[in-house]
């Protein structure tokens, strides 16, 4: 292995993908958003007509599906059978179906092993040509790379996260629902409110999008 990994979770609303988008970006490394194979999942389902409650055709619809990933920050998107979906698995059909692939437990681990497969491949080849990549995602410090070089979990006062989902647009209420809802169902598959051993947390409660970035950088610098 000669790229190096950095590995971002934590919960919505933390600056989770703008810090690893920007930290890929100043790096020169691959932008893998991980929760976008979930989403890509959820599309194709609802577009075959899969019941989300069917764990093994959900399952094997995913172990099938013909999904290509763009991983460069400044432009990242997702094709489905040769189609740009970048935009439509950020609709709220698709996010509201999320969470019903990502704790279908005979799915998530074919894409769990799929995105061990791209990080794999970017630190021989692929996008960032072996420098590496960084990837975000509920369980990318734990499950998915726990050998990356640097470890990051991000968090943010409760709060906070919901303020800031709620200035990307919709009101109030609906923001909380979301943010703290998905969290909560997410939960039931994945533990990504408390650092593993050997993470390091960043608490961008009080940070801007740069000094979260910064931290980062910092402890990449360290450890490479
Ligand atoms: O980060 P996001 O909103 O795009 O994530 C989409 C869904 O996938 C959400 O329900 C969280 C889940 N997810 C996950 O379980 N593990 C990951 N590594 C990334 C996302």
């Amino acid at each position: 292995m000669t790229g190096i990994v950095i590995a971002i979770d934590g919960p919505a609303g933390t600056g989770k993908s703008t810090v690893s988008r920007e930290v890929a970006r100043r790096l020169g490394l691959a932008y893998f958003d991980t929760g976008a194979t979930y989403r890509v999942a959820t599309l194709t389902c609802l577009r075959e007509g899969v019941d989300l409650t069917a764990t093994s055709d959900v399952a094997a619809m995913v172990a099938t599906m013909n999904v290509e990933l763009v991983l460069d920050p400044r432009n990242p998107h997702v094709m489905l059978d040769g189609e740009d979906v970048s935009q439509l698995i950020r609709t709220d059909t698709v996010a509201l179906s999320v969470s019903k692939v990502a704790t279908n437990l005979e799915a998530r681990p074919i894409l769990q092993q799929m995105q061990r497969d791209v990080i794999a491949g970017e630190t021989e080849g692929g996008f960032s040509g072996g420098k590496g990549v960084c990837a975000e995602g509920r369980d990318v410090t734990t499950a998915i790379a726990p050998d990356a070089t640097v470890r990051v979990l991000l968090t943010a006062d409760e709060d906070v996260r919901v303020a800031r989902r709620a200035g990307e647009g919709a009101d109030a209420a609906t923001v909380r629902e979301a943010v703290l809802g998905r969290d909560k169902q997410d939960s039931t598959v994945v533990s990504f409110h408390e650092a593993a051993d050997g993470v390091v947390t960043v608490d961008t409660t009080h940070l801007t999008i740069d000094e979260a970035v910064q931290a980062i950088l910092d402890l990449a610098a360290e450890r490479s």
